[in-house]
């Protein structure tokens, strides 16, 4: 994916430095969403997210979601099917990505917020750090409203109706909660959000410098503004967690933290070969481009490229000290030695 580089999302273009009134801040208070009050976008956005009056005009040369994030566009069938079969099956994804979120911000993302607020992992969790989930899990509130008002809009112009089923990624990340012990089912939901949080900030940095169209560009920025906070505060949050955690815990947690990030990078084949079809592309076209996503070195490239925050974090909270999760990740090629 392209904007990878490895930084800290928290030190990307859009995050705003307020003053601090008593001292120079050279970093926010750790545990903390800084400037939430006047930076969320829940607080800021007067926007209705509707969309612009020259649409028609604006898809002569934006596109409705991210070319580099679709590397099937640049299949021959494709290219030469011209762009209005483009623009449909980048609508398409734009409604998928967006449906995904909705579902995502609230059942999996608050879900591991919860724990947090309600002390269900039974770790002592700071006032401060409280306080911010409370105010993450408001931010995550709102980025379901505007992204599922973006998604009934795009659906509607192009009669997209295989909406119902959940995205193959939130039927997998639950079937790993249906799965685990009751006992650790709490640290499961929060390495979800942990791990989530830490990739979403950098999917949307990928999303913000492409010629989108206007009203699902400004909803990317909006959303990535809050996104960089959150990565920030989840990767600190991880390393209170992790520093409390037994070795027992500690095993089982870098043994599903494995999973889920091998989780977030796979492709949804099912819903794919949908959106192929719905431009009356060859089947044999399909399921080549189908096959190629699902290759082990191109799903562990996915990763690496869009889990350097997490695997950052993951360094940073001491995980990889233990040369046991080391040579968990390097195996499975999910970072580099
Ligand atoms: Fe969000
Ligand atoms: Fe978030």
């Amino acid at each position: 994916m392209p904007g990878a580089d490895g930084t800290h999302p928290a030190q990307g273009p859009l995050t705003v430095s307020k003053p601090c009134p008593q001292r120079t801040c050279a970093s926010p208070a750790p545990y903390t969403l800084a400037g939430w009050d006047t930076n969320a976008s829940v607080r800021l956005d007067r926007t209705p997210y509707a969309l612009p009056a020259d649409l028609e005009s604006q898809l002569g040369d934006r596109h409705w979601f991210v070319p580099a994030f679709m590397p099937y566009l640049d299949h021959p069938d494709i290219v030469q099917a011209g762009t209005s079969v483009v623009r449909r099956l980048e609508a398409n994804q734009l409604v998928y990505f967006l449906d995904y979120t909705t579902v995502l911000e609230h059942k999996l993302v608050n879900r591991a917020v919860e724990t947090l607020i309600h002390n269900e992992l039974g770790l002592h969790v700071p006032l401060a750090m409280k306080n911010a989930a409370l105010q993450l899990y408001t931010d995550e509130g709102y980025h379901a409203l505007f992204s599922n008002q973006i998604a009934e809009q795009v659906a509607e112009l192009y009669g997209i109706n295989n909406r119902s089923r959940p995205a193959h990624r939130i039927q997998r990340l639950q079937h790993q909660i249906d799965i685990c012990r009751p006992a650790d089912r709490a640290l499961h939901w929060f390495l979800i959000g942990f791990v989530s949080e830490t990739i979403i900030a950098k999917e949307l940095l990928g999303a913000i410098h492409v010629p989108l169209v206007s009203t699902v560009l400004d909803m990317f920025k909006s959303h990535l503004g809050d996104e960089a906070r959150h990565s920030r505060y989840f990767s600190e949050v991880f390393a209170h967690v992790w520093s409390l955690l037994d070795d027992v815990q500690r095993a089982k947690a870098a043994t599903q933290l494995l999973t889920l990030l091998g989780i977030f990078f796979e492709s949804d084949t099912r819903w794919l070969k949908e959106s192929l079809a719905s431009v009356d592309l060859n089947p044999t076209t399909i399921e080549q481009i189908c096959i190629q996503l699902q290759q082990p070195a191109v799903h562990q490239q996915r990763v690496r490229a869009g889990a350097r925050a997490t695997v950052l974090a993951l360094a940073n909270a001491g995980f990889f000290t233990l040369e046991h999760n080391r040579r968990l990740f390097l195996s499975a090629g999910f970072m580099d030695a």
